[in-house]
């Protein structure tokens, strides 16, 4: 980042705006407890693309949703790298392919590698006439055992913790594309990381002091070390089952991501594109990325999912006369039956943006000299992009603070308004965008309409719902529980 700031600025061109900065903190304090409220004030004041200062290192911070385009679709290539962030090496021994920085231009050969195991391992394969897909089966299967679960936690409980229960059948999903196992709701292990992921996001979460700040990461750090010991625990975890796969290998028999990757590793290392050589370890760790992102994700939206049901009851109950209309009773909901569920479908999408829950995309950083709206922003320079600002911004969405399904509907309600649907900005956007976009949309809307075609979520008076979320990487309510009814 010195580089960075040494640079000097091109005719035509100006720095960005932005706030003075404090000596060794920078704007560090103005951030404050929910950053990507703080950043959207200081947007009025300085416009779209600003600059803020975190310690010593400038940020560029994106507000708007046409920049956002201009920068990650239309000079995609100037904004796809991420900076070389202290807590990022944590991630899979610092060899994520969605935090790490690319210093051996690997990342594109290994991230397409990733979309095409991924691919492979979900829409593509059959096992099971009843399903169109592996994923569809396993969605429906793990749907139907978490509403007998939340059945009998309701009769032996009284009410249940929705993220304590979703997170082991989302995370079932992933282990079942990954390493073609399933888990217990009560294994202890998997238990002990995947519920305590919020440790994870709090020190991942755009904007953590100790990223940029290099005196606090020698300094006591409760946040910091939880994070390091979640990432070991989360690695150990699957370099065990990664060891098994190698022990059993079979090229003949190649039964989850993990064994097509070892395969990979056997028989072509070479990407076909670039002749660039990934070693083993970059190949097998891919399953680390696939795993870790696919579990939290699409638990915590899930999770807000069944808050707005129990805080719209009205809204709850036209989702279950769209589930009886529309779907058989006896076969259960498949991902067909999405074009007949414009309800669910409008209700998934105000969901994902009026909670934003992943607030800022992962930072991303410039991979040379570029400029955005007239503006320098040299090689290196780390950005954040606002897509809660983007979701929330009032020139796009009517009435942005309303939580109101009913927006992205027209035709009299039975289409969804497509142009709309798209602006929401929650998955990222061009070259670095999520690459399980697919299958989480899917599993949202399975999930969800497994759940709703059994059961009814309703509030507890004693536990009154509070919407207000606690920052990090995803923005999380505090545990709540709800109570839940079988439909008859
Ligand atoms: C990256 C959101 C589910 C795998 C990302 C990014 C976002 C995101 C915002 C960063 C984009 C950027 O930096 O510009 C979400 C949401 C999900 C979800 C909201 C669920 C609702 C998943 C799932 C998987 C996955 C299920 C895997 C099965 C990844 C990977 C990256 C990524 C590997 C890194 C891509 C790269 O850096 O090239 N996701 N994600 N995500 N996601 Fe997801």
């Amino acid at each position: 980042w010195l580089k960075v700031k040494s640079s000097k600025i091109p005719d035509g061109l100006k720095r960005p705006p932005g706030p003075k900065p404090l000596p060794i903190i920078g704007n560090l304090l103005d951030l404050g407890r929910m950053p990507h409220q703080s950043l959207k004030t200081m947007s009025q004041t300085y416009g779209d693309v600003f600059q803020i200062q975190i310690g010593m290192r400038p940020v560029v911070v994106l507000s708007n949703y046409d920049i956002v385009r201009q920068a990650l679709l239309k000079q995609g290539d100037d904004f796809a790298g991420r900076p070389d962030l202290y807590s990022f090496q944590f991630v899979s021994n610092g060899k994520s392919i969605a935090f790490s920085h690319d210093h051996h231009g690997v990342w594109k050969p290994r991230r397409k590698l990733a979309q095409n195991a991924l691919r492979t391992f979900s829409f593509v394969q059959k096992q099971d006439s009843r399903y169109s897909s592996v994923l569809e089966q396993y969605i429906c299967e793990e749907g139907d055992y978490l509403v007998k679960k939340i059945v009998d936690i309701m009769k032996s409980k009284g009410s249940f913790d929705p993220f304590r229960y979703i997170v082991v059948s989302v995370t079932n999903i992933i282990c079942a594309m990954c390493f073609g196992q399933r888990y217990s709701h009560d294994d202890e292990e998997l238990l002990s990381f995947v519920n305590l992921s919020e440790q994870f996001g709090a020190v991942a979460g755009n904007g953590n002091p100790a990223d940029f700040i290099p005196i606090l990461r020698f300094l006591p750090n409760p946040a910091m070390r939880k994070f390091v010991d979640i990432n070991a625990r989360f690695n150990k975890f699957v370099e065990r089952i990664v060891k098994d796969h190698y022990r059993t290998f079979d090229k003949n028999n190649i039964r989850d991501i993990t064994d097509s990757l070892i395969e990979h590793c056997q028989d072509k290392k070479v990407d076909e594109n670039s002749n660039i050589q990934i070693s083993d370890d970059k190949i097998i760790s891919i399953v680390n990325d696939l795993f870790g992102a696919g579990f939290d994700t699409v638990t915590s939206s899930m999770s807000w999912a069944l808050l707005y049901l129990s805080l719209y009851p009205e809204i709850q109950k036209k989702i279950h006369e769209e589930i009886d209309m529309n779907v058989d009773k006896q076969h259960g909901p498949r991902l067909s039956d999405k074009s007949n569920l414009p309800y669910v479908e409008a209700f998934i999408l105000e969901m994902l943006r009026h909670s934003s829950f992943v607030p800022f995309t992962i930072p991303h950083c410039t991979t040379k000299d570029t400029s955005l709206n007239g503006l320098y922003i040299p090689k290196n320079t780390c950005i954040f992009i606002n897509q809660w600002q983007i979701n929330h911004d009032p020139n796009h969405w009517k009435d942005p603070s309303s939580f109101s399904p009913e927006r992205f509907l027209e035709d009299g309600g039975t289409s969804i308004n497509r142009a709309l649907a798209e602006k929401v900005m929650i998955f990222g956007m061009g070259k670095r965008r999520c690459i399980g976009e697919s299958i989480a949309r899917a599993e949202i809307f399975l999930f969800l309409t497994v759940l709703l075609q059994h059961l009814e979520f309703y509030s507890l008076p004693s536990k009154p719902i509070d919407l207000t979320p606690k920052y990090g990487l995803i923005l999380r309510h505090d545990r709540f529980h709800l109570g839940a009814a079988l439909r008859t």
